[in-house]
């Protein structure tokens, strides 16, 4: 009776299959456990004849050793498994997954590095109204009433005025108009750039937007001289483009200062020898300058009898489009990762 039994639990334990944690669990209880059916069989003996014990002693050790034997296999592959061992599923062979990372815009590389240059002259940073009154934008800045760049084709009016009276309401054509209200509520010494947005009234191509962004610059105190504006933009450039880089200046016109200069920086990248860049010029224009003039002073409550000052105005577009050679405004605003991906770490 107790052979058949314990042959049947040989047989129960030699197919019994064990792939969790609970199913261990209830093998040990059953054939291992002080309360499992080994431990019951081996209680039974003292009902066995004695001239039988002996034998059947035997075969329940064997069926004991045999359970034990069992679960030791059970417990050591499952601690070797990859559900006890989450890190065994990590294939150590892979790739490495890329971080996709952000990238900053061209714009805001070259904007912040604007900035810096001229901070580390002494400069802050002021910003000023997109929406803009007709003063700060053209009046204050010394431009006549019938200057051609209040006409409609460059300006984007929001509201016009009746009659003579300037008080037109537009979109800001250039930074400049931080200049007047910065002098409007500043007394001298004033050391700022300006950057931001502007917006002209042109067909959108790879050379021209109607939006586009500009940092304009401005010091007045006593004495500032043309020299200093002259060696605040060498210096810029130099920091800017390479210590080789320099500039020349030649004669030109805005409104709002005289005398006025365009900057040229000496080409950065065929060195002077003339490139398509340049035009073979060995110059690229890099912005508008000039000594501040006194009516702008004085509109905005300076003495000018006092005081002198520099301003200037660069593109910030135009300045990304030369040091990464990008030859198309349009790829600033139309956001194509592939175009965005290239400034990943600049
Ligand atoms: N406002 C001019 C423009 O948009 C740029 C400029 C030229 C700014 C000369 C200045 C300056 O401050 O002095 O074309």
């Amino acid at each position: 009776m107790i052979t058949e039994r314990v042959k049947e639990l040989v047989s129960e334990i030699d197919n019994a299959v064990v792939t969790s944690k609970e199913q261990l669990e209830s093998f040990r209880l059953k054939y291992i456990s002080k309360k499992g059916v080994v431990t019951e069989l081996f209680d039974n003996l003292k009902n066995i004849a004695p001239e039988d014990r002996r034998a059947v002693g035997q075969e329940l050790n064997t069926l004991k050793n045999l359970a034990q034997s069992k679960f030791q296999e059970f417990s050591a592959a499952l601690e070797n498994s990859a559900d006890a061992n989450p890190e065994m599923l990590i294939d150590l062979t892979l790739p490495v997954t890329p971080n996709l990372q952000g990238s900053l815009h061209p714009l805001t590389i070259v904007r912040r590095r604007i900035i810096e240059i001229f901070e580390r002259m002494g400069f802050n940073v002021s910003y000023g109204p997109e929406i803009e009154k007709d003063w700060y934008n053209f009046s204050a800045l010394n431009f006549a009433d019938n200057h051609p760049a209040r006409e409609m084709q460059d300006t984007f009016f929001i509201s016009k005025s009746e009659g003579d009276v300037k008080d037109d309401v537009l979109l800001r054509t250039h930074t400049s108009n931080v200049q007047v209200r910065l002098m409007e509520r500043q007394k001298p010494p004033i050391r700022s750039i300006m950057p931001g947005r502007v917006f002209r009234n042109e067909a959108i191509s790879a050379r021209a937007h109607c939006v586009f962004h500009q940092v304009e610059g401005l010091y007045v105190d006593k004495n500032v001289s043309f020299k200093d504006l002259k060696d605040t933009l060498y210096h810029f450039a130099k920091e800017m483009f390479g210590k080789d880089s320099t500039i020349r200046l030649r004669p030109s016109y805005f409104p709002f200062t005289e005398p006025s200069a365009e900057i040229d920086v000496s080409c950065f990248i065929c060195k002077g020898k003339g490139c398509n860049v340049c035009k073979y010029t060995g110059w690229v224009e890099i912005a508008g300058s000039g000594m501040v003039d006194p009516n702008v002073l004085t509109n905005c409550g300076i003495d000018s009898e006092e005081y002198t000052g520099f301003a200037f105005g660069m593109g910030i577009e135009r300045i990304t489009m030369l040091r990464y050679g990008i030859n198309d405004l349009r790829l600033f605003t139309e956001n194509d990762v592939r175009f965005l991906r290239q400034f990943e770490g600049a």
